[in-house]
């Protein structure tokens, strides 16, 4: 059973952070992370772990890669061997890691907007230089430019962080397109680095295709059970990284900082959940899956102005709001509805929000009719 769990005053970003600046009417729909307590089973897992009593350095088992390697295969058909398998404090720590380790500064790195803030930021903070291969907006979806991107190469570029499922569209990539993409890495020997934190959450008949499916040279996956599982706090990741050269030169860099000790929950977390939590995910998918059909249908019937498009995967949802003529969406729906979406603005695109709907219905349904209520004051102006 999911449980939807008030989580103010748990010093939770999504909450705490926002109430504490717009006050106690505010409803966040915005940072990705979830409003339902973890599986049972990694639960049951942390208590049995503290009633030992003792949390002395850990490190990462046998058991521990069995634990990732049986999930691709389990959940996405993809065999890995376990010593392809890397550590990593987190996703975003990891991505920095990559572009210390295989990139100088001024070099440049490929993104494809609108897409997750951190990877502006990243690069940005790393002196590299952003070089923007903007996703193409169709009838209905969004898919990747790839005459775009064969246009932004040349020689000073060096890597490209792709998003599978793409936050913040909800595309999940096929392999054809994933191929494509490849192929053209490879011709310019670029390297890329795929984020498959939302590859669990797939909304049927989807099905998830791990770059590694396509190609293993110069490819690095990045993932953890941290979305899935809404356990992010735990700052526990892992690489999958085939090419040696590649995944020595990352362990290099991660020894050099110390950065290799794990953290005793993270650890146990990780194969509480790939070993016993999938009933819990399957049902987790299923209440997602309602969720956004609702927003979907709610949206058409009521805001039919907000381009909407159906996610195929990720709890994240993302409205085109361009028509509606606004300077400022974000600011527009927290003044008028006071619900606090993501700005499309981080992600590259100023017309656009985002909103969470990993929350219980009866929030989503109170956002959606504040949402609505707002909306209808445009017409009026
Ligand atoms: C695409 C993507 N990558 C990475 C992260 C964060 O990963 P981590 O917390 O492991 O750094 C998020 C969180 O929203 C995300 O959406």
């Amino acid at each position: 059973m999911l449980h939807s769990t008030d989580r103010r005053n748990t010093d939770c970003v999504k909450y705490d952070a926002i109430i504490d600046k717009y006050g106690q009417d505010m409803i966040p729909a915005w940072i990705a992370d979830m409003d339902f307590k973890t599986a049972p089973q990694i639960l049951e897992a942390f208590i049995k772990r503290v009633e030992h009593g003792i949390f002395g350095y850990t490190f990462r088992s046998k058991r521990y890669y069995g634990a990732i390697a049986e999930w691709y295969k389990r959940r996405y058909n993809c065999s890995i061997d376990p010593k392809w398998i890397v550590d990593g404090p987190g996703v975003v720590p990891m991505i920095a890691i990559l572009i210390n380790t295989f990139t100088q500064p001024g070099d440049k790195i490929i993104i494809q907007p609108p897409v997750y803030p951190p990877f502006f930021a990243v690069i940005k903070k790393n002196e590299r230089i952003i070089i923007e291969n903007r996703l193409r907006k169709t009838q209905n979806s969004y898919e990747m430019d790839y005459d775009g991107l064969e246009k932004v190469i040349d020689e000073r570029t060096k890597l490209m962080i792709i998003s599978n499922p793409h936050n913040p569209v909800g595309r999940v990539w096929n392999y054809e397109e994933l191929e494509k993409l490849y192929s053209m890495a490879l011709k310019y020997d670029l390297i890329v680095v795929s984020d498959e934190i939302h590859a669990d959450v797939i909304y049927k008949p989807n099905q998830f295709t791990s770059l590694l499916k396509v190609g293993q040279k110069n490819v690095v996956v990045l993932n953890s059970p941290g979305k899935t599982f809404n356990i992010p706090g735990l700052t526990n990741s892992y690489g999958l990284i085939p090419d040696e050269r590649l995944r020595v030169s990352y362990t290099e860099t991660l020894e050099k900082l110390e950065l290799t000790t794990g953290n005793v929950f993270g650890i146990t977390a990780l194969c509480a959940a790939y070993y016993h939590g999938e009933e819990w995910l399957n049902e987790l998918i299923d209440f997602l899956q309602s969720n956004r059909d609702y927003v979907y249908d709610f949206v058409k019937n009521n805001m039919p102005l907000i381009d909407l498009t159906l996610p195929q995967g990720t709890f994240l949802m993302w409205f085109d709001c361009s028509r509606l003529g606004l300077d400022n969406p974000h600011q527009f729906f927290l003044q008028n509805a006071k619900v606090y979406l993501n700005n499309g603005a981080d992600f590259g695109d100023k017309s656009s929000v985002r909103l969470n709907i990993a929350c219980s219905r009866k929030m989503l349904e109170q956002i959606m009719e504040r949402m609505k209520q707002a909306y209808d004051l445009l017409a009026k102006r």
